[in-house]
């Protein structure tokens, strides 16, 4: 068995437990390695006006951005699920912003995992986007 991701795994599992979703009942954990060898962890935060919710996925970036992390090499979702789960569309699009090549690692709780990257589940993520304009 990889065991290349197994401490991005349990963090992602970890971070799972942290999850608030009264509405679906379905925790997700996510966890991120940073190129500078750090990790953030999150999880899903519901919200009674249900599309208001945020993927665990996205509370990970949005943690590592928060202190000063852009770079990321890999990025765990664990779920309690019979296969491993992977990022919906807008947290593929919120993913690739930083690292479009990102090797995305999904787990269970049982312990099956499937390795891909973000550049096959979302081609081309920002092609057409404000085409005219230099981002930094
Ligand atoms: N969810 C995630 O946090 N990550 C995923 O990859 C799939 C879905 C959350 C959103 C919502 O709170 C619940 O799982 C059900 O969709």
């Amino acid at each position: 068995m990889d065991t290349q991701f197994d401490n991005l795994i349990q963090s992602a599992i970890k971070g799972r437990l942290k999850a608030y979703a009264p509405y679906s009942r379905f925790a997700v954990g996510a966890a991120v390695q940073c190129k500078s060898g750090a990790i953030f962890a999150g999880s899903n935060i519901e919200n009674i006006s249900y599309g208001l919710t945020i993927c665990a996925e996205r509370i990970a970036i949005g943690s590592a951005v928060a202190a000063g992390e852009r770079e990321f090499v890999a990025i765990a979702v664990a779920a309690d699920t019979i296969e491993p789960i992977v990022p919906c569309g807008a947290c593929r699009q919120f993913l690739a912003e930083f690292s479009p090549d990102l090797i995305i690692v999904s787990a269970t709780l049982r312990g099956d995992r499937k390795i891909e990257n973000l550049s096959r589940l979302l081609p081309d993520p920002k092609r057409g986007i404000l085409k005219n304009v230099h981002t930094l």
